[in-house]
């Protein structure tokens, strides 16, 4: 056949020639794990909707991280699953609470080699499942939560956070904890903020991993993003941005590739993805069965969430990922 028409073929002939022209490389250098610490346990709680993912204990979070750096994976996310919860969530910037004291353990453990990030939300820690503390029609009351977001930004800083990632989809979130942090010397703490997160049913596993159900059936529809919508994702950005945020998440990842895209052109600051519990979860359910190759459809997603736009992917296969590039 003549020219053009042999002219694709002829670049992906050998594995060379591929590596040469390719567009997109997903490195160890783009993961951030996100690990759960559970206070009051003896030996790591396994989570059975997530399959490989762990409660941890203070002491097996450690040699985790230790791992992971080993690995070289620059950054993990950590999750709290406190013993007590309350109506306003106070273990969530309890001093003592368990990210916390967590936090000071790595910071002892990996010094400055992992980038420690935290979710900062209230939903792990509150009685009845929200990520704020509520109003008389039972819905998150959005300046009352600030407060408490500021405190919770706070503990974790004072804790050793690098980055403090706030989830609670709060307006006026980010601006809130972004003063807060620099009235009381942290002005060199990061904030990601989950800026477009969308009320999703992908966020099953993680619930079961968080001990978290929300009281009366109830959801996020009031607070999260409506997944019909794609501009309105680009409202939020521009708003985080503005109040102060330094990075940007875009979450569940591989349901949301055209709003990665969007939001891709319309900022410059390093934007991340989060491949959520429910994204992690079909694809090990599916490879249990042997329907699928796990790992080989693991790095097709993972690499179209970079190929989309995203700088960095938070995903439950840090782990296995970075074990795949080094061998
Ligand atoms: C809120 C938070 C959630 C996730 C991350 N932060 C749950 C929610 O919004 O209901 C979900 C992450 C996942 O599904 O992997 N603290």
């Amino acid at each position: 056949m003549a020219f053009p028409q042999r002219r694709l073929r002829r670049l992906r002939r050998t594995p060379a020639l591929r590596r040469l022209v390719a567009e997109t490389a997903l490195t160890v250098d783009d993961l951030v794990a996100p690990l759960f610490v559970r206070e009051g346990i003896d030996a790591p709680q396994p989570i059975p909707s997530l399959p490989g993912v762990v409660q941890h204990t203070r002491a097996s979070l450690r040699r985790e991280v230790a791992e992971l750096r080993s690995l070289g994976v620059p950054a993990i996310i950590l999750f709290g699953v406190p013993e007590r919860k309350d109506p306003q969530g106070s273990g969530a910037w309890d001093p003592d609470g368990i990210v916390q004291v967590a936090l000071a353990d790595l910071r002892d453990e990996v010094g400055d080699d992992v980038v420690l990030m935290t979710d900062l939300c209230l939903d792990e820690y509150t009685s009845h499942g929200h990520c704020g503390v509520l109003d008389d029609d039972g819905q998150p009351d959005n300046d009352a939560t600030l407060e408490l977001y500021a405190q919770v930004a706070l503990a974790q800083a004072e804790a050793g956070a690098d980055i403090v990632a706030p989830s609670g989809m709060m307006d006026g979130q980010v601006l809130a904890i972004r003063e807060a942090l620099d009235e009381e010397g942290w002005s060199d703490v990061a904030v990601l903020a989950y800026a477009a997160k969308y009320a999703s049913a992908l966020y099953g596993p993680f619930r079961d991993a968080v001990d978290v159900t929300i009281v009366g059936g109830g959801d996020r529809k009031g607070y999260q993003q409506d997944y019909r919508n794609a501009r309105e994702a680009l409202e939020e950005i521009r708003f985080d941005l503005d109040e102060g945020a330094d990075m940007l998440m875009v979450k569940p990842a591989v349901t949301y590739l055209d709003v990665i895209t969007r939001a891709r052109a319309l900022v410059d600051v390093p934007l991340a993805a989060y491949h959520v519990s429910g994204e992690y979860a079909m694809v090990k359910a599916a490879a249990e069965r042997g329907w699928i190759d796990g790992p080989a459809v693991a790095l097709e997603q993972l690499t179209a969430v970079k190929r989309a736009g995203a700088d960095l992917v938070l995903t439950y296969f840090a782990r296995e990922l970075a074990e795949q590039f080094a061998d």
